[in-house]
């Protein structure tokens, strides 16, 4: 009898660098990256993790998702420990789903491998610590980017989102290919929520050129607005605690009972 010599066995980790500082790192994606054969990610985040010696970087370019999960599987099923790096929390308009689609239209062999995903922390979550508690009742995330749905199922969302009073956590809001849609969700927030709602355009949260605007939906400025921003519009129940020379808390609170 002959017998085949097996694959040593490889694994994926889809690891969530979080929104920028180290800090705000898990211990286990840590570990994870640390004891990694092989990096997969987008250039820039690659770019924020040290060098290691005798670990393979492999940087791709945005929008190519789908090829970088593959490419992630292929070396895992050749028995290489490959992490892919992904902002924030992988499972948030990330990586994580493109490794499932890839899985669930590629070869059989790939649901075999063993794969994990090590959560992060998202970008709603950290502009929210910035603030206050704005996430502390019901909220909702939607991604502007039409590049994946029509943009006539992003309207339905907001629309939906506003009549269920939800806070509402705007990612992607714009980029240079599509700086007119986050004018065109105002514009229809605008229709239908109180002028007064808080609205708070967090930019950059934990990296050098954070910056923070609180204001209100008839004052906004969606042009604020551009890739590295996350967009947070209240529930009819945000509000503001003003303080002395210093900026709002803004939180929305636990008890809805009056919006009943
Ligand atoms: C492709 S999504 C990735 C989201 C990521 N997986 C997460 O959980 O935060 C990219 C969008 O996340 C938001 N984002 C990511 N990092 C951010 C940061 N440091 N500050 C503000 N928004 C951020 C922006 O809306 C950006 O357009």
């Amino acid at each position: 009898m002959t017998i085949s010599p097996r694959a040593p066995a490889g694994n994926l980790r889809v690891v969530g660098l979080g929104p920028g500082p180290e800090a705000w790192l898990t211990p286990e994606a840590s570990a994870v990256l640390a004891e990694a054969t092989d990096l997969i990610g987008y250039a820039p985040y690659l770019d924020r993790l040290p060098p290691r010696p005798g670990q393979t970087r492999h940087a791709s370019d945005n929008r190519v998702e789908l090829e970088r999960a593959r490419h992630a599987l292929r070396l895992a099923e050749e028995g290489r420990r490959v992490a892919v790096a992904s902002g924030g929390d992988p499972g948030v308009f990330a990586m994580a789903a493109a490794v499932f689609e890839a899985i669930d239209r590629g070869k059989p062999a790939w649901r075999e491998i063993d794969i994990a995903i090590c959560p992060g922390v998202s970008a709603m979550q950290a502009a929210a610590a910035r603030v206050g508690a704005p996430l502390g009742h019901d909220f909702c995330a939607i991604s502007l980017s039409d590049n994946l749905k029509p943009w006539a199922v992003v309207e339905r969302r907001l629309n939906a989102a506003a009549i269920g009073d939800f806070v509402i956590a705007l990612y992607n809001p714009a980029s240079k290919a599509r700086p007119h849609q986050i004018h065109d969700a105002f514009a229809l927030l605008r229709r239908s929520k109180a002028p007064e709602t808080p609205v708070i355009f967090a930019r950059a949260i934990g990296r050098a050129d954070e910056k923070i605007t609180i204001t209100t939906l008839a004052a906004a400025e969606p042009g604020l607005a551009d890739m590295s921003t996350l967009v947070m519009i209240g529930s009819s129940e945000t509000r503001l605690i003003a303080r002395a020379g210093a900026q709002p808390f803004v939180y929305t609170p636990r008890d809805a009972r009056a919006s009943a």
